[in-house]
């Protein structure tokens, strides 16, 4: 039976070693807790690290280990200390998470460490292809196996891969910076579905996939190589039911409270408007501890009377604490928190508590359910569980979160107070109206954000996911059965060498030619002129290249061949021995009118220029940024849209141009008109432009119809560039034509 596999550098469970023996208890951390549930469920291996270094073990404790890492479903990818250096707190958490977290002063780019990167993703997609089977299906997450998609897909292409990045994708201005920025752009692209927490990663992501390898993206879908990988945001969710389940399970009088929950309970007897405030996070620098200190700090100095009513729950779990921004924090805490409680406390009131270590689930309920404001206040956070962990576990109703607006969370919850971590100001008047926040608000808002958790549960977000990423399936599915492979080719062949009278159609752009960003540069080479003699002087066989492109160019690169030419998407045609012919009859009284239209999107976008054709006017933005490409394609369509209706103009988007015509004219009717004049039994049509459509839709059903490139289209098959192309063409002209048949 085919599985799930799911991989991530952490192990659910994480292992410590204590005199010999070994230490089991779970990895903290959203995507370890996330995630366990999802591989609580089905049939699903879970492949990591164990956190331990390979030096760290003897015989007998790395026994201990595998069987323990077998009885928890999991596989282990052994990592040695230097690799724990290099690849774990070397590049992904001095690189990539503070990169992809904006903290660009604290990124380091260290060769060394990108070297060793790139060994322990390979070393992750061995321990993956020892396990994977066909039919199996493959979940990456997390930063720190960027790589590991691109390795898979390379052993094992017909497998599903998924991919999840659980931090922020950075935009493009920073991710620009990252000297290996194309290789992990690559590595990622190796999935067929790479998912993030919220759109404006997702959009990142395509907007640095488009800039940095210049590849094309339709919606959310990226064409690479000979397959289109779909990218998509799925905000993760959690388990809601375990921890509303736990929450009410928490009031049974019965059970002893533990020593958390009493201290907790003393506070909140001490009177009656005694309140608590609830943090909790890894101690990272992500997660705007030192802001939120001070911002509290600044609240009781605003407010005086909630000085000894009010105090700061603080937990920080331990970190990454090898890495030096890690300990400079630590310490910073701590001197804030000693600061600050010297400053404000007591006999009887501490205004922080703060715990610095990790505290069992039956305790994180005990500080969920006792504090009446939970206050989230990250600088920069993919998603934030810990906010929908503390609203899942209200079983009341009650409590209020206050949550930065840089965390992923903040998008889904609308109700929660929102903030800027940087605002102190605004962070104390929020808190003053937390502290406040009559019952009827609080409910209403909870039971609003309730209602999203339990729908949007980790169980939904990971079905979604596995939905989304099968559906990438069906459509590798279609496109390897339109891919011209072998098979298909020796078919056309045959087609082609049996027909009595065979009519091949020729885009040039982007088919006979690659592009380039000056259309004039586009000038055939020799192996083009002799690839054309070789095919024109195939008996029976009528070719015609048919393009947008205007005659003169055509009359200078061809002017001395005998090929039949058909230019600006048909309007003139011109054969051996004569000169060109008007095949439609077009005006040009439209051009000086809406020549200026054109001209003022140029000025304001540079890069773009205009080409005059002799009935046609086309603006080409292949040099400018995509993005703004985009938007201003769009702005100039509706601007002409409004301004052709009832002048029989048409307005053609081909690649990376936008061209006014007179009239319908296009490569379609172009082409049937070529198609009656004789009796063709095979007809051949290949083109890689929206232009290009017309004649695939047009031509009859038998006609064989070649896409260049992976773009949606009506043509029956695709090749991927124009390398392809001239090969094809080649084995046309190789192909052994049965000239018997045609004289019988
Ligand atoms: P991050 O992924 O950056 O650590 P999240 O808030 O998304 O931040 O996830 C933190 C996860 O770690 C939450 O699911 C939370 O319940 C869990 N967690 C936090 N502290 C502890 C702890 N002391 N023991 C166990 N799990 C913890
Ligand atoms: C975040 C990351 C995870 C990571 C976790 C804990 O949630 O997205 O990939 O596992 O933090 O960090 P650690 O370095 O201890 O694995």
């Amino acid at each position: 039976m085919s599985k799930t596999i799911i991989i991530s550098n952490r192990l659910p469970l994480q292992i410590k070693l204590e005199d010999n023996e070994i230490n089991v208890s779970p990895s903290v951390g959203g995507l370890a807790t996330g995630m366990k549930s999802v591989h609580e469920e089905g049939d699903s291996l879970w492949i990591g690290w164990s956190g331990l270094a390979e030096e760290d073990l003897n015989d007998e404790t790395r026994e201990k280990v595998q069987k323990e890492i077998e009885k928890n479903k999991c596989a282990m990818v052994p990592l040695t200390e230097n690799e724990v250096d290099h690849f774990y707190y070397g590049f992904s958490n001095k690189t990539l998470w503070p990169l992809f977290h904006y903290f660009m002063e604290y990124t380091t780019f260290e060769n060394e460490n990108w070297e060793c990167y790139k060994e322990v993703n390979k070393k992750f997609a061995d321990v993956v292809l020892e396990h994977a089977e066909d039919g199996d299906t493959i979940w990456v997450h997390d930063y720190q196996l960027l790589l590991l998609p691109g390795y898979i897909k390379e052993k094992k292409p017909d497998t599903s891969i998924g991919f999840f990045l659980h931090i922020p994708f950075p935009s493009f201005e920073v991710f620009r910076t990252f000297p290996w920025r194309e290789e992990v752009l690559r590595g990622m692209l190796g999935s067929d579905l790479i998912g993030f927490h919220t759109y404006d990663y997702e959009r990142h992501f395509l907007s640095s996939a488009r800039r940095l390898l210049h590849l094309d993206t339709n919606f959310n879908e990226i064409s690479y190589d000979d397959r289109i990988i779909k990218i998509d945001s799925f905000p993760m969710g959690i388990d809601f039911k375990k921890f509303y389940n736990a929450a009410l399970n928490h009031e049974n009088e019965e059970l002893e409270k533990s020593d958390i929950q009493k201290r907790l309970d003393e506070h909140l007897h001490s009177s009656d408007d005694c309140k608590l405030i609830l943090s909790i996070d890894r101690l990272d620098y992500t997660k705007g501890i030192p802001n939120r200190i001070k911002a509290f700090e600044y609240f009781l100095e605003k407010y005086p009377e909630y000085q000894q009513k009010v105090r700061l729950v603080m937990l920080a779990v331990p970190s990454r604490s090898n890495v030096p921004q890690y300990q400079l924090l630590k310490r910073e805490t701590d001197e804030l928190v000693g600061r600050i409680n010297g400053k404000f406390s007591t006999v009887s009131w501490t205004p922080i508590w703060y715990f610095y270590r990790s505290l069992p689930f039956e305790n994180l309920i005990d500080l969920y359910t006792s504090c009446d404001v939970a206050m989230i206040t990250p600088v920069r956070d993919g998603m934030n569980l810990v906010a929908k962990e503390y609203v899942a576990t209200r079983v009341h109703q009650d409590g209020v979160l206050v949550l930065s607006e840089m965390a992923g969370a903040a998008k889904e919850m609308n109700e929660a107070l929102l903030i800027n971590p940087n605002n102190f100001e605004g962070i104390a008047q929020t808190l003053k109206q937390a502290l406040e926040m009559p019952k009827e608000e609080q409910k209403t808002r909870i039971s609003l954000m309730q209602e999203r958790l339990e729908r949007y549960s980790v169980e939904k977000w990971a079905e979604e996911f596995f939905t989304a990423l099968n559906s990438t399936k069906q459509v590798r599915n279609t496109l390897v059965s339109k891919k011209l492979n072998n098979n298909l080719t020796t078919k056309i062949l045959e087609q082609y060498s049996t027909a009595k009278k065979r009519l091949v159609f020729l885009d040039y752009d982007g088919t006979l030619v690659g592009f380039k960003n000056n259309p004039l540069d586009a000038s055939p080479d020799e192996e083009l002129y002799n690839l054309l003699d070789t095919l024109y002087a195939q008996p029976n066989t009528d070719v015609v290249i048919i393009s947008g492109r205007d005659k003169e160019t055509f009359t200078k690169w061809y002017g001395d061949k005998p090929y039949t030419m058909i230019t600006e998407h048909g309007v003139w045609l011109k054969e051996k021995d004569s000169d060109w012919s008007a095949l439609e009859n077009v005006k040009k009284d439209w051009m000086p009118k809406l020549r200026p239209i054109l001209e003022t999107f140029v000025d304001r976008t540079p890069g773009t220029f205009i080409e005059e054709k002799n009935f046609s006017l086309a603006w080409h933005f292949r040099k400018v940024d995509p993005e703004l490409a985009n938007l201003r394609s769009v702005e100039l369509k509706t601007v002409l849209n409004s301004l052709i209706a009832n002048h029989h103009l048409s307005v053609l988007e081909g690649n990376k141009v936008i061209e006014i015509k007179s009239g319908n004219v296009n490569k379609g009717r172009a082409a049937s008109r070529m198609l009656v004049r004789d009796d063709y039994d095979f007809v051949f049509a290949i083109g890689d432009d929206w232009t290009d459509e017309y004649m695939f839709r047009d031509l009859p059903e038998t006609a064989v119809t070649v896409k260049v490139g992976l773009q949606k289209t009506s043509a029956k098959y695709f090749v991927q560039n124009t390398q392809e192309v001239r090969t094809l063409l080649k084995k046309f002209t190789e192909a052994e034509i049965l000239e018997v048949q045609t004289n019988s």
